[in-house]
């Protein structure tokens, strides 16, 4: 188990005043975690430290060929004043997944549990407590050696900082417009497409625009060989109901393994709700909308929770989803995800810290 040193900051901030909504990932706690990596110590020097800037080589390796990771998850204030965590250990797996396949070192799970947990301890006051609010955790690792050559680094920094987040779409439970986009693609299979690295976001980054100057939130990415089966949306996971069945895409190795779309299929595993992963192509969805048995869409992710979608514009046909009104499975999944990372809902799965 790591050994983390505390040193506290002398200048605490203000907090967020509790009357002005929060936005998404703007306003930062007062500490961080950091962790450093050679290869003569490995992970080494765990501390939580004021959060402040941090002082980098131009030449670190991460500005170059962007070798780093990172994560995201939430931290929840319960009524009676506990602060819970979801589910960390998966984001711990993922994050290991992430690194093995970027050459980067990993971290024992029990460790970077551990260093979420000290660091939320030391900035428990930052944990929001207005409805539909949390603190977003996000564990990252850059490469740091000064060098232009392409090879994995030697030497890594982990870093944990902290945000008192709102809903992560404006538009909040309200159903989102998605664009899908069949210009671009976002991943292939063998690629990087199911770790959680930054190049897979830069890589969604053009279409996003491109959605946005059209009105929509985000887009909707198809795969990378057929351009015709639904991956992922850029910052979650989709599902479709149709007839009566809760479907995800399958896990194809370009698709992000999100802990919410984890979460998902197993409450309708416990609830006996018929749910399958498989590929589904676009025209399939199409059919389903022209036939009416398209029920509802919704998005899963972390910082999305779960996010109705209301319309999906694909190139000239506009399929609206459920009169563009929240659907009752995903207010069900809403209420009940929310509900147990709350501790308002009794936690039958040990899914809480
Ligand atoms: C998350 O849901 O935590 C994510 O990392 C998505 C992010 C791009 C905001």
């Amino acid at each position: 188990m790591i050994n983390i040193r505390i040193e506290k900051t002398a200048t605490p901030k203000t907090l967020p005043s509790q009357d002005n909504p929060l936005n998404f990932g703007t306003i930062f706690t007062d500490h961080m975690f950091i962790m450093n990596y050679d290869p003569q110590n490995g992970w080494n020097d765990a501390r939580v430290v004021p959060y402040e800037k941090i002082c980098l080589e131009p030449s670190s390796m991460v500005f170059h060929y962007g070798q780093e990771m990172f994560e995201g998850l939430k931290a929840y204030k319960t009524g009676d004043e506990r602060i819970l965590l979801f589910r960390p250990e998966k984001n711990a797996q993922r994050a290991n997944n992430t690194n093995k396949r970027l050459c980067i070192p990993e971290i024992p799970v029990e460790d970077f549990v551990e260093a979420v947990k000290t660091l939320v301890k030391t900035d428990e006051k930052w944990v929001p407590t207005k409805e539909g609010t949390s603190l977003y955790i996000r564990p990252f690792i850059i490469a740091t050696d000064p060098f232009l050559g392409v090879r994995p680094s030697d030497t890594y920094m982990f870093i944990i900082i902290l945000s008192p987040v709102g809903a992560y779409y404006p538009e909040g439970l309200n159903p989102v417009r998605i664009w899908i986009e069949d210009e671009y693609v976002r991943a292939v299979k063998g690629g990087i497409g199911e770790t959680k690295t930054g190049g897979n976001y830069v890589a969604s980054m053009k279409s996003q625009v491109k959605a946005h100057d059209a009105g929509y939130s985000q887009v909707l990415w198809l795969d990378g060989v057929h351009r015709k089966y639904i991956e992922e949306v850029g910052a979650m996971n989709i599902f479709f109901k149709i007839n009566g069945e809760v479907v995800t895409p399958a896990l194809s190795g370009s698709i992000l393994p999100g802990v919410t779309r984890d979460t998902v299929l197993e409450l309708c595993k416990a609830w006996g709700v018929p749910a399958s992963e498989k590929r589904i192509s676009i025209d399939e969805i199409y059919e389903a909308y022209e036939n009416g048995t398209l029920e509802e869409v919704f998005g899963t992710g972390t910082a999305a929770v779960i996010s109705p979608v209301g319309e999906l514009k694909w190139g000239d046909k506009t399929l609206i989803v459920n009169d563009g009104k929240i659907g009752d499975f995903s207010r069900k999944f809403y209420d009940t995800v929310t509900g147990i990372q709350l501790g308002n809902i009794k936690d039958e799965f040990g899914w809480t810290v």
